[in-house]
């Protein structure tokens, strides 16, 4: 294949993820996404797919009793002879860890702010993930037929609250409860918004020339022009340098049910949206696109389908083109992978990839190797830096119920820590007996439980701990914390040794009184 016509490849393609507080509308804004696609028929679909799901995934029963996406998925789709890929983030209240590492795989994240609450506390730690990943990010504010903030005060509460700085790209007309439609601020143009249409089909949008719309538009249009005359004042416009620094946001208005604004964000991911750019490897040096194939996986799954119990890995393709059936390196082990079982994913559903480009997402299924962080590549070898494991903060012991399954309980437990769905503390004097499960959220708890009951057959006992915070240490901490009895050291499964303190006061205590002792916060800028 030429160059050329791999920048062309890359040039269509977007990856990128939704990120929201639950409620938001991050489902319903990724289902009008697939609408306008054409990749489904009707709104309604994801949901529906949601329970077809549960019914085919019975760890996944959680998830629908409890009406939230627990695992996440890519989906794709083609809009405009673009290729997207949507790296779906679970929507529950609890961070997870999950969440995190697909924000790995993402070259940019679409914000999605409810106009009556701004930005809200989940909002603001994805968002610190993003920044801390250098991830620009697009914010749709949401609802905006319903009464909520007014457009000032939405976009006070993003740069106050996440220090970026909102740049409008369309300006409401109306305020929210009385919406009357949004102005592109590039082209002028309004866009009515027709409050009779619900949004289970594409509606026909009703555009107007500024010159149709001052004759018809009323006070609220004059008012609204104004505004962004402001606003033009202020030079507020939006430029993408600052955009992909994340220094900038531009600022989309909408109401995802009734689908408006969908069209014109999708458009706009299209033309402000980045193309996949060249991953720098651990070294700092960046594989450019047109290296030979490369790629790191950033999610495993096992049992997605509990009829195969099968485990499938998620990469994201990093450089060249994938082709169905080649065999890559398996960068951590050295040796020739297989890459025959390669799946895209569209929710539960699979289907045979045949080539794929920078920025594709794709599922091999059987990959019973392959672990988070791991590379593949063929020809020039790449490592890609590793997926960091996030801070725990919450710890739970773990007891094996039945000892008669004990060799069950060993296998479960190394199958979700590979997963990374609970992250596994040892005690060099204690077996594993009495593990600690750690965790960012504690839904994982809940998870991991119900998951080795499950499939693994092994009922745990969960109890909780004093423990609250963790920081990283070396040997010599472990030798000089044994003197501190509250405080205790692990070794995690990556070999890292975290020193468990009951509260932050116990840990500046120590830290004071032994100021040489190693104690680091775990991963910068997502610390609590
Ligand atoms: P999430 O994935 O971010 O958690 O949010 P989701 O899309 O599930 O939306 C949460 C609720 O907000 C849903 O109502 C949804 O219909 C509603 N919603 C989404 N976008 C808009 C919007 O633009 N305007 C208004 N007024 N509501 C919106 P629900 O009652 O929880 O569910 P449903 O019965 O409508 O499915």
């Amino acid at each position: 294949m030429s160059n050329a016509a791999l920048s062309s490849e890359v040039a269509r393609r977007r990856t990128f993820a939704i990120i929201s507080h639950p409620d938001a509308g991050k489902t319903t804004l990724t289902e009008k996404f697939l609408l306008y696609a054409g990749a489904i028929e009707a709104a309604g679909a994801v949901k529906a797919r949601r329970s077809a799901r549960a019914a085919t995934s019975d760890w996944m029963g959680m998830e629908q009793q409890r009406g939230i996406s627990i695992t996440s998925a890519a989906l794709r789709f083609e809009f405009q002879d673009v290729i997207f890929n949507l790296l779906d983030t679970p929507g529950h209240r609890d961070f997870s860890e999950d969440t995190y590492r697909v924000l790995a795989a993402a070259d940019c994240a679409v914000m999605v702010l409810d106009a009556a609450k701004g930005v809200e506390p989940q909002t603001l730690k994805l968002f610190d993930v993003c920044r801390a990943r250098g991830i620009p990010l697009v914010s749709f504010i949401n609802k905006f037929d319903r009464p909520g903030l007014s457009p000032l005060e939405l976009l006070d509460n993003i740069d106050s609250k996440i220090g970026l700085t909102p740049v409008p790209v369309t300006w409401p007309v109306g305020i929210p409860g009385d919406f009357k439609g949004v102005i592109d601020r590039r082209t002028g143009d309004f866009y009515r918004y027709d409050k009779t249409v619900h949004g289970a089909t594409i509606a026909p949008e009703m555009v107007m020339t500024h010159e149709q719309a001052a004759l018809k538009g009323g006070d609220d249009y004059i008012t609204a022009r104004e505004e962004i005359e402001l606003l033009d004042a202020v030079g507020s416009g939006f430029d993408s340098k600052p955009f992909l620094a994340g220094e900038t946001t531009p600022v989309f208005f909408g109401s995802a049910v009734s689908n408006f604004g969908v069209r014109l964000l999708l458009e706009a991911m299209i033309e402000i949206g980045p193309p996949p750019v060249p991953r720098v490897d651990q070294d700092g040096v960046p594989r450019s696109l047109d290296s030979p194939f490369s790629a790191f996986v950033f999610k495993v799954q096992a049992n997605m389908d509990p009829n195969h119990r099968d485990r499938i890995a998620f990469f994201r393709v990093c450089s060249g083109r994938f082709d169905r059936g080649m065999t890559a390196v398996h960068g951590r082990t050295g040796r020739p992978y297989s890459l025959k079982y390669a799946h895209q994913m569209f929710g539960q559903e699979r289907e045979t990839v045949d080539e794929a480009y920078p920025g594709d997402i794709i599922g091999v299924v059987n990959a019973t190797d392959l672990g988070i962080g791991d590379s593949l590549y063929v020809e020039v070898p790449v490592a890609f830096p590793a997926i960091p494991s996030f801070a725990p903060e919450h710890f739970m012991v773990a007891r094996n119920k039945d000892s008669g399954r004990y060799k069950q309980f060993r296998r479960g437990i190394q199958q979700l820590d590979e997963e990374g769905v609970i992250q596994v503390l040892r005690h060099p004097d204690r077996g594993d007996q009495d593990l600690i499960l750690a965790a960012v959220g504690p839904m994982q708890f809940e998870v991991a439980q119900y998951r080795l009951a499950e499939e693994f057959g092994s009922p745990i006992e969960l109890s909780p701990t004093n423990y609250n915070i963790a920081r990283r240490t070396d040997e010599a901490g472990r030798d000089a914390l044994r003197s501190m009895w509250q405080a205790e050291v692990f070794t995690r499964s990556d070999g890292d040794l975290l020193a468990l303190f009951p509260s932050r006061f116990q840990l500046e205590r120590f830290q004071a009184d032994h100021p040489g002792v190693t104690l680091e916060r775990i991963v910068a800028g997502v610390d609590e």
